[in-house]
């Protein structure tokens, strides 16, 4: 497993799971728990999911030491617009369990979100959570929040895939020393994805799936990287992405495959 170093010195795993959708209960405990044996050591949920309860367990029920692993959740839109971020957080904790929080983020850049965002400073003064950070924020986000405080968010999530790398985000965060995670990462290989024929050359020449093209391609790019799965197989696979390398000409290729093509809501016209 590679590390991301943030900008106030925590370290993140550069690939780890994503949760949206795994039902509460046995499908998101069976995710994480098969996650965590085949080596994840970062999960992804968000009070949205509804699934914290599943996560924590599965963290409990793991061997695993808690300074091991690293947990992200997020305040939803209408905690952020109510002002009660602090009251998501503190539910949020009680329901991982798990004693602390790794990263929390601002959900969606909605009204409120400075306000969310002074608070969750508050949070991290208060040792309540190691790193905060904001998902979904354009650059225009961030220059605000810029204005209001002096700490810079440590990691920006942002929809990224192969048809949509969403460079421009990208590079401001990077050239501010923001971390930038890639949700949707594989586009859920819809849209023409599995079929697209850079990704099948690529596949066939390293002997891997167009998913694991895609992981590698992502954590070239210096993102970090939080795939979907409930099956084990796929868990598996998804993480299998470390044995190999994408020649810069490899990278070259796919850098052009981008169409600019979003597939979740545009962060300045939230819909939720
Ligand atoms: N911050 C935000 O606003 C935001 C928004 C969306 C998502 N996210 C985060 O990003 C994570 C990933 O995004 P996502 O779940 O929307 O999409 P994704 O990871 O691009 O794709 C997940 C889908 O692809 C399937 N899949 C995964 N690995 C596969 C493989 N190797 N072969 C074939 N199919 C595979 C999964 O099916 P199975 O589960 O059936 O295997 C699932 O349907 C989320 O879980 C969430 O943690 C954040």
């Amino acid at each position: 497993m590679n590390f991301i170093t943030l900008n106030d010195g925590v370290l993140v795993p550069q690939l780890g799971l994503g949760v949206y959708k795994a039902l509460e209960g046995g499908e998101v405990e069976n995710a994480v728990s098969c996650a965590l044996a085949c080596g994840y050591r970062h999960i992804d949920t968000a009070a949205y999911y509804q699934n914290e309860r599943g996560v924590g367990k599965a963290i409990k029920a793991s061997a695993l030491l808690r300074s091991e692993l690293f947990i992200t959740t997020k305040v939803w839109t209408d905690e952020i617009r109510s002002r009660s971020c602090r009251a998501s957080f503190m539910d949020s904790l009680e329901k991982l369990d798990c004693g602390y929080i790794d990263l929390f983020l601002v959900h969606w850049p909605v009204e409120g979100y400075e306000d969310a965002w002074l608070e969750l400073i508050k949070l991290k003064n208060e040792g309540l959570v190691r790193s905060i950070g904001v998902s979904n924020f354009q650059p225009h986000h961030l220059k605000r929040l810029s204005e209001i405080s002096d700490v810079v968010p440590s990691v920006n999530q942002i929809e990224s895939y192969p048809y949509f790398h969403n460079s421009e985000v990208v590079d401001y965060c990077h050239a501010h020393k923001i971390a930038v995670t890639a949700w949707r990462p594989l586009g859920k290989l819809g849209g023409g994805i599995l079929e697209d024929p850079v990704l099948k050359d690529l596949a066939r020449a390293h002997g891997k799936s167009i998913a694991q093209i895609i992981l590698r391609w992502h954590l070239q790019r210096g993102m970090i990287v939080i795939p979907k799965s409930v099956h084990k197989e796929r868990i598996e696979e998804n993480i299998n992405v470390f044995d190999f390398e994408l020649s810069s000409e490899e990278m070259r290729r796919l850098a052009l495959l981008d169409k600019r093509l979003r597939l979740g809501a545009d962060p300045d016209n939230v819909p939720f």
